[in-house]
């Protein structure tokens, strides 16, 4: 694919390194295990991974706390194996993003353990700082995504310090042009070694507002999460400045050669405002993450309405991108599907269908669920932890890729403790299973990514229009010659208008089939018809 638009045109799939393969049997997964396992993804049909942070951490937000932007986890690699990992996806025409987190570092960065040091030391203002309120306590009402105050106090200095996340993470103060500047160094020793491009944590967040106002309470009319959350965070995260920024990291991405790509975290939960982060359309982010698609339920309209909204408001030259999966949010399979098959194929279909670029997350395309919580005492995930709410625990969509029906899953070896418990269904979900068998979702994937390339003016490039569908059921045309139609209910529909040859079916018995112009779909059943 082209050096140009292959993330345009490609499908991109996201890695969890420390749960992918582990090579070296310590029950972790690391770099050399992924390299092993490119033959699948190749196999597959994929064009980009991203992999969660690589770079050295104390853990205590699994990587989102970097003490070092230019090296490797000693878990993971070292810099050689990420070279060696960049090379040999290069020759399946695999292109590797790395996840950058821009918005904090760890308490143990060599920057933040100086600025401890005194109200003057050098990279004091690389990082939030502010006197306590005149009443004293918290010099604002920001809260912490992970809970409680978004501040600490510094005892030996007086001041507090701003965390939108744990206390461990300080956030960097993006108004102070040093950080700008270490930042565009960082990104150009990723490009220089090869990296393809980043996915940026939270890339709303990074500026915040320069008087630090208190962020406003949320109101009945708010998305039911900005009213869970408490407020809107419109001083705390989402300011305009931070636009500077993301055309900044444009610029320097479109510089590298081959130009590189910006996927952005962009957890806002309206269209206007996701829509901005593309910029004109070629001058910010190159793909922004919509979580209003992977909150919405798995039904026709809501899906049809955000769908129907990006189409209308994304700038002409931008593109979409859509998932149901990641680290955070859970697996499409569980939050979806609630475990049934037949809608996580569904929902496969839909992701591989639509127009913009589909990420799948490790172990989507064996439908793979959320794995069990750790026992008690055993959690890993530090929101899970300090919340002490399993439903917020992160770790069940975190566990370890399921090969094989082994001990150890082909993950590990079987004497190996992995570091997250491997899911029970190991034995009967997994991929060597799903290879051997025509029918396993994972063979739907693959047909569906491969159907993608060899009719690509209509499922990539063509337009996208929806047509009209009974409740329940979603179909649009894709292009000039396709149409999708998704039951996304568990009631038999009839969709009228449908003419063709069915390419590819969800339960793969109707593959083949001659429509004569209308026709029923089964309880949560998706045609791709040409
Ligand atoms: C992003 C990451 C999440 C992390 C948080 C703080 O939301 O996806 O895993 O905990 O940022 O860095």
């Amino acid at each position: 694919m082209s050096d140009a638009t292959w993330w345009r045109d490609g499908v991109l799939y996201q890695i969890y390194p420390r749960s992918f393969a582990d090579s070296d049997g310590d029950g972790i997964g690391d770099l050399a295990g992924i390299r092993t396992r490119l033959e699948h993804l190749e196999w597959l049909g994929i064009d980009g991974i991203w992999l969660n942070p690589t770079m050295p951490s104390p853990n205590d937000d699994w990587g989102y706390d970097v003490a070092d932007y230019v090296g490797v986890h000693p878990d993971l690699g070292t810099l050689e194996d990420l070279d060696g990992l960049i090379a040999d996806a290069r020759e399946r025409n695999i292109r590797v993003l790395l996840d950058l987190v821009p918005n904090h570092t760890s308490d143990q960065h060599a920057w933040f353990v100086e600025a401890l040091g005194s109200r003057d030391a050098p990279h004091r203002d690389f990082y939030v700082w502010a006197d306590p309120s005149p009443q004293g306590g918290p010099p604002n009402n920001w809260l912490s995504a992970f809970g409680g105050d978004a501040w600490t106090l510094d005892e030996a200095s007086g001041q507090y310090y701003l965390h939108n996340f744990l206390p461990t993470q300080p956030d960097l103060n993006w108004w102070n042009e040093e950080v700008r500047t270490a930042f565009d160094d960082v990104l150009r020793f990723w490009f220089d070694r090869g990296v393809a491009g980043f996915r940026i944590d939270v890339a709303h967040a990074i500026v915040k507002d320069a008087d630090l106002r208190d962020d406003p309470v949320a109101t009945p009319d708010d998305h039911p999460l900005i009213i869970e959350r408490g407020h809107k965070q419109v001083f705390s995260m989402n300011r305009p400045e931070g636009h500077d920024v993301l055309r900044r990291w444009r610029r320097i991405a479109d510089e590298a050669e081959p130009p590189t790509i910006l996927v952005g975290e962009t957890y806002v939960l309206d269209v206007d405002h996701l829509v901005q982060f593309y910029g004109g359309g070629e001058d910010e982010l190159n793909l922004a993450f919509n979580f209003l698609f992977v909150h919405s339920p798995l039904e026709a309209e809501p899906l049809r309405s955000i769908v129907g909204q990006m189409e209308g408001l994304l700038p002409a030259a931008a593109w979409p991108v859509w998932t149901g999966s990641n680290h955070d949010a859970g697996r499409l399979a569980t939050r979806w599907a609630d475990g049934y098959e037949e809608r996580a194929r569904a929902a496969l279909m839909m992701l591989l269908t639509l127009r913009g670029t589909p990420f799948l997350y490790y172990g989507d395309e064996i439908g793979m669920p959320d794995g069990e919580l750790p026992p008690e005492g055993a959690e890993r995930d530090p929101v899970g932890r300090r919340t002490g709410d399993p439903s917020r625990n992160r770790d069940p969509c975190r566990t370890p890729m399921q090969w094989n029906a082994e001990p150890g899953a082909g993950f590990t070896t079987p004497e190996a403790q992995p570091w997250l418990p491997i899911a029970k269904n190991a034995g009967t979900r997994n991929v060597a299973a799903q290879r051997d068998d025509p029918r396993s979702v994972l063979h739907l994937v693959r047909d569906l990514i491969a159907l993608r390339r060899e009719r690509t003016s209509d499922l990539v490039t063509g337009d996208y229009v929806a047509l009209p569908a009974p409740e329940g059921a979603w179909v649009f045309r894709r292009g000039e010659a396709v149409t999708v139609a998704l039951n996304l209910s568990g009631d038999a529909v009839r969709v009228e208008g449908l003419q063709g040859t069915v390419s590819i079916s969800t339960s793969r018995a109707r593959d083949g089939e001659t429509l004569p112009g209308s026709t029923e779909l089964g309880p949560w059943e998706g045609i791709v018809v040409k």
